[in-house]
């Protein structure tokens, strides 16, 4: 497995796998890999050819007063674990690698964007779509593989394939848990002994409104509600939303009557934490 930093390296990679006739998968990272990511890379070794994992923490994506300077790295770490999940080269560029001087480029989106994460992180979505762009013209891959535990960023990146009519298969992969419930994030390395017990209410209040809704409930409040109310019973824990919505458009629905999401953003002490259940993934 090979570490590139530039953008040519990675497409003369590329080129040579062509060349081959060799299918190429991407798994699109911000590194500090974690079991989860090792689930997208081995779906793309099975997938694919060849599979290239991006390793960027990507300015755009971050608001002025989010953590981008703490954001966990460790590219020693992370090269050892996708080399043995079978990955074939990480892309490690430097900001100015992909962000040149004079950017002024940007892939935005209306509707999917402005509810949930969106509201409370009003310049993420515009980074997630420009940096996914940009890696999708760089990598060119056959397909692309994203984890479900960012259920509105793989509706809004299958939603600019589609609309941008990108040549390439987005696949959302299963969410990955620790054994207690917790899923896997980057950000859990940010919660210290408490903060980390307090952080189940997420995975318990997604078990409480998926059994209520394969115990054939519909209202959308009655589910919601039950949720937040185990939630704000846990004192380190702060609410952002608790929400039902449709899981193309990601708008809030009062009645579950389609396929829908059902996402929470909950803050456990300063580290906001997200979690989710699809409709059609629990009945
Ligand atoms: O999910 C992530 O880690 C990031 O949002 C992504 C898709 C790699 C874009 O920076």
């Amino acid at each position: 497995m090979k570490i590139v930093k530039t953008i040519e390296e990675v497409r003369a990679a590329v080129k040579a796998w062509r060349k081959e006739g060799l299918t190429v998968g991407l798994v699109p990272t911000m590194g500090y890999l974690h079991e989860g990511h090792a689930s997208l890379i081995d779906a793309s070794v099975k997938d694919n050819d060849r599979t290239v994992v991006s390793d960027f923490v990507n300015p755009m994506q971050f608001g002025p007063t989010e953590d981008l300077e703490s954001y966990p790295r460790d590219l020693d770490r992370d090269a050892a674990l996708a080399e043995a999940h079978g990955a074939d080269l990480i892309f490690n560029p430097e900001p100015a690698e992909m962000y040149h001087e004079g950017f002024s480029s940007f892939v935005d989106m209306t509707v999917l964007t402005q509810e949930l994460c969106g509201l409370s992180r009003p310049v993420h979505f515009r980074g997630v779509c420009t940096v996914v762009s940009k890696l999708f013209n760089i990598v060119t891959p056959d397909r692309a593989y994203f984890g479900k535990k960012d259920a509105q960023q793989l509706a809004v990146i299958r939603h600019m394939v589609d609309d941008l009519n990108m040549p390439l298969e987005i696949i959302g992969c299963p969410i990955i848990r620790e054994e207690d419930g917790l899923a896997k994030s980057s950000r859990n390395t940010y919660l210290n002994a408490d903060e980390r017990k307090a952080a189940l209410v997420l995975s318990q209040a997604i078990k409480l409104g998926s059994e209520l809704v394969k115990n054939g409930e519909t209202d959308a409040a009655k589910v919601t509600g039950a949720m937040k109310a185990h939630i704000e019973a846990e004192p380190l824990a702060k609410i952002d939303y608790v929400k039902l919505v449709d899981a193309a458009t990601m708008q809030q629905i009062p009645v579950i009557d389609r396929p829908a999401l059902c996402a929470i953003a909950v803050y456990i002490g300063k580290t906001r934490l997200i979690d989710n259940f699809f409709t059609e993934d629990v009945k």
